[in-house]
């Protein structure tokens, strides 16, 4: 396990959330999900609000109306969930930071903490599972590799990177929460 933290990235926001990014499989669900139960912080799930938003799943929101509007949609609530006054534990969808304006307010909303993984440990957690459209076409770990190169850039401004390919949901919360109490 290594973690890196970016000690000049002072963080000069409002809320203090606790907010992971990262991969499809990173584990940013159960991660924060168990890091809300453990704290007693409200746990908000983007991709849970905005399929309630949607009233569909994200599959038939991509099938119906293109990612395109799926990440129309994922700023909007993206930028409600933020503006939040209680401190939250926030999941988000691995794509959010392709968005400027969603990285800028991530990184001034709270504290950004990044879940990376290679390609063949995402692979191993999604494999079977039909809820990433990204993932339907193509060969999926060849998708996982493009994208993860892609956003690499973006993922690796986080105020703390954690390497989780050996961890445990528990030893990853137990990592954060070390981290994130000691500034909270
Ligand atoms: C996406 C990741 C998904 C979801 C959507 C798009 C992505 O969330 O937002 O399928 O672009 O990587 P998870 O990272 O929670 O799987």
């Amino acid at each position: 396990m290594t973690a890196k933290f970016h000690p000049m990235q002072s963080l000069q926001h409002q809320h203090q959330h606790l907010i992971l990014i990262g991969m499809m499989g990173s584990g940013k669900t159960s991660v924060g999900r168990l890091l809300a139960v453990s704290h007693r912080l409200p746990f908000i799930d983007t991709d849970h609000e905005i399929e309630q938003r949607a009233g569909s799943s994200i599959p038939d929101l991509f099938a119906a109306q293109g990612e395109a509007a799926f990440r129309e949609i994922e700023h909007k609530i993206l930028t409600t969930i933020l503006q939040g006054e209680e401190r939250a534990v926030i999941s988000t969808g691995g794509g959010v930071v392709v968005n400027g304006a969603n990285r800028d307010l991530l990184w001034k909303s709270g504290f950004v903490v990044y879940l990376k993984a290679d390609p063949e440990t995402l692979l191993g957690r999604v494999s079977h599972d039909t809820n990433r459209p990204l993932l339907r076409q193509g060969d999926p770990l060849q998708t996982l590799t493009k994208l993860l190169e892609q956003r690499a850039p973006f993922y690796e401004h986080a105020h703390l990177t954690l390497q989780v390919n050996r961890l445990n949901c528990r030893q990853i919360a137990g990592r954060i929460w070390a981290h994130y109490s000691k500034r909270h």
